[in-house]
């Protein structure tokens, strides 16, 4: 890990630019491989994120994994952020001031991670990311340019949770990132384990 990004690490930790950090038990900075190719991202921890300082360890995150885990990914080869980085209370959206004084640490975080592919979870992460007149139901599985990287957004976990009639066209949308994924990322050890020249997975 560079110094620049454990500086952003220590710079996060200790945030009061928001009212979340006087309700926060963790900071949920994020997880994975920092030097990932494709970067995932969040809306904002809930109580269990909150609780261990990870994101996507509850309901949600159980799905995201299996998820991953349709397109041969798994959270050790892609980096997970969110929006916000302090739980909101209740489990409500982020608000708009609170996501103003937390954006600087995603971008700084996509910036040095500078990911080849960005999927946005849920509506929220795609109005920061992609446009803010985004429409999730419309545009899911679109594929945009964000200053230079392929970016998509997908339905979020918990919305598959609520309403599981999104499923199928989420199986859709993750296919159509396996497909990015094997055609502009080039650490092939990571990303394709199931080629025929390399063991299949156990
Ligand atoms: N939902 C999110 O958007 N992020 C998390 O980390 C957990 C649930």
């Amino acid at each position: 890990m560079t110094d620049a990004w454990e500086a952003l690490q220590r710079e996060c930790a200790r945030c009061q630019e928001c009212s979340l950090c006087q309700t926060r038990q963790n900071v949920v900075f994020g997880v994975g491989n920092p030097q990932a190719e494709l970067m995932l991202v969040g809306e904002g921890p809930g109580a269990h994120e909150d609780e261990q300082g990870i994101p996507f360890v509850g309901k949600a995150g159980k799905l995201l994994d299996d998820m991953l885990a349709m397109i041969g990914l798994d959270r050790t080869k892609v980096y997970i952020a969110n929006v916000v980085k302090c739980r909101p209370p209740g489990n409500r959206d982020p608000l708009n001031v609170e996501q103003d004084a937390c954006i600087g640490y995603l971008l700084r975080q996509i910036d040095l991670i500078r990911p080849k592919i960005l999927v946005c979870l849920g509506r929220i992460a795609a109005l920061r990311l992609i446009s803010d007149k985004f429409r999730i139901t419309k545009e899911h599985g679109l594929w945009f340019d964000c200053n230079g990287i392929r970016t998509t957004a997908i339905y979020h976990p918990s919305a598959l949770l609520r309403d599981p009639s999104k499923r199928p066209e989420s199986f859709d949308d993750l296919k159509s990132i396996q497909r990015e994924v094997l055609r502009i990322c080039t650490r092939t050890e990571l990303y394709l384990p199931w080629l025929p020249q390399q063991e299949p997975p156990a």
